[in-house]
């Protein structure tokens, strides 16, 4: 039994969380149809949409898929039913086993695939074949790539790199990308570029939804992982990923992908990209020259399915699957780094990593501080993260925003609780950076809402049940 996208969906459609909606225009309509559900973001169906005007039926493309936490769950085998709190849980037990393991999971290179049902070359390529939607309003044009897996090669290690950086199409042969500096894809361009080579590149835009997920996902490249991405994708299934070693660029590309184009990046030749609607709720990186991709080559499925995640002002349609597993991954690295007695780690959902909350139990004096710049250092690894980062003691669930309120109002001494670090790395699509910029930095926050550590155990008693009280009140009125 195949696992790709349409084992997903047949999934997803069985219990009732797929919604097929016809006649869309991809000029707007189809962005705000999308849009229409993010309100209801923990129960709203994914939305999969055909008969797109201009474009033959069959001709699909998929949006909101990893929205519900229930499809986040599905996605990376997690049971159904549980709280964020118990996702969480659930995860942090299995992260440690995807890493220690995935060494074991090399992708497994395959002659064929479905992929490859259509072939098109040189001339007859033509990325408006497949129905790019102009998501927002105020976009600088249609963006073929949001939900989907740019697949780089890094020249002096060989390494595979996956990575999500949007993709702009300009014609039928050209399209734009925006990979941030310092990004895995930036750096394997950056490398070509410097020695005035072309940089392959093959774009994935279509696929089961692991391949968009872990392509946004920050993991650490090891030289012994030679395609890590890959790896942890197969970690996660238990069983490799299979890729076909694509004949123009030589780089592995799914072989159940739904669409995959390959080409060039040429040294030198940029294009005006943007602007876009972009996670942070605003088209703040605006309109910037940027490198262009000569598209050579489009593999593709009969009646194929473009995967779109177009990033807005949250909640939208994939800042869940974002805020648990970013939050699971720097939760696993702080501890990893050293701070001891982390509880919890969550990124709040307005919007990305930009605020941060911690719960440790406090160990020793300047625990807290030390777990807040950890935190900070972690969250901005991508450029822009850690705005504010809170960090407050173990009784404080992190995933809930109403403890952390509370316990920044009660537990937080303003004058002595808030650090301001200046002068601190972000990206260009950071809001409060005005541009032109010639550098993009800025100020973050760290607060302190421990307890005060030198009179913690005096600190008055914060009211809750026992769980022994609890428990029996439940049995007692047959409560879960
Ligand atoms: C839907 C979505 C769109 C994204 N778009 C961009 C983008 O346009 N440019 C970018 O640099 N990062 C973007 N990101 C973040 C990167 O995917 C993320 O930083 C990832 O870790 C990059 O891979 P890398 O660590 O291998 O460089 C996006 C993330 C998501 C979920």
């Amino acid at each position: 039994m195949p696992d790709d996208l349409r084992a997903w969906l047949k999934k997803i459609e069985a219990v009732g969380e797929l919604k097929v909606v016809e006649g869309a225009d991809w000029d707007l309509e189809l962005g705000c149809r999308t849009a229409l559900d993010w309100n209801n973001w923990r129960n709203a169906p994914a939305l999969l949409f055909d008969n797109i005007k201009g474009y033959p039926p069959g001709h699909r493309v998929l949006t909101n898929f990893v929205m519900a936490p229930s499809r986040v769950a599905l996605t990376v085998g997690l049971p159904q039913g549980l709280s964020d709190r118990g996702r969480m849980d659930a995860l942090r037990d299995r992260i440690d086993g995807w890493h220690s393991t995935m060494g074991d999971f090399p992708p497994v290179t395959v002659k064929t695939g479905p992929v490859m049902e259509n072939v098109v070359s040189g001339k007859d390529v033509d990325v408006f074949k497949f129905p790019a939607p102009k998501w927002q309003e105020h976009d600088g044009g249609r963006y073929i790539g949001t939900g989907h897996a740019v697949i780089t090669r890094d020249l002096d290690t060989g390494e595979v790199n996956l990575g999500c950086y949007r993709v702009q199409a300009y014609d039928e042969r050209t399209v734009g990308i925006y990979s941030e500096r310092g990004k895995h894809g930036w750096l394997d361009m950056q490398k070509y570029h410097e020695r005035g080579l072309p940089c392959p590149v093959a774009i994935s835009l279509g696929h089961h939804p692991l391949f968009f997920l872990i392509a946004a996902l920050a993991l650490k490249r090891s030289e012994k992982d030679k395609a890590h991405e890959y790896q942890f994708i197969g970690a996660i299934r238990g069983e490799p990923v299979e890729v076909i070693e694509e004949e123009v660029t030589g780089l592995p590309i799914p072989a159940d992908s739904e669409i995959v184009m390959v080409g060039w990046s040429p040294p030198g030749k940029t294009r005006m990209e943007g602007p876009f609607g972009e996670f942070t709720g605003y088209y703040a990186s605006g309109e910037v020259q940027r490198p262009v991709i000569e598209i050579e080559r489009i593999y593709y499925r009969n009646k194929p399915i473009l995967t779109g995640a177009p990033p807005s002002r949250p909640p939208h349609g994939w800042f869940y699957f974002v805020t648990l597993m970013k939050s699971v991954t720097l939760e696993h690295q702080l501890r990893e780094i050293g701070v001891p007695d982390v509880r919890g780690l969550w990124l709040h959902e307005s919007p990305g990593n930009l605020f941060v909350t911690v719960s440790i139990k406090q160990r020793y004096a300047g625990h807290a501080r030390q777990a807040a710049l950890a935190a900070l250092d972690l969250a901005a690894r991508a450029g822009i993260g850690g705005r504010y980062v809170i960090v407050t003691d173990e009784d404080v669930d992190v995933t809930n925003i109403s403890d952390i309120l509370w316990a920044l109002t009660t537990r937080s001494d303003p004058e002595r609780s808030i650090d301001i670090i200046r002068d601190y790395r972000s990206a260009s699509l950071d809001p409060i950076i005005r541009k032109p910029a010639a550098t993009f930095s800025g100020s973050c926050a760290i607060i302190n809402a421990c307890k005060p550590y030198e009179w913690m155990n005096e600190f008055p008693r914060a009211i809750a049940f026992s769980p022994e009280v609890v428990k029996r009140v439940k049995e007692k009125y047959g409560l879960k």
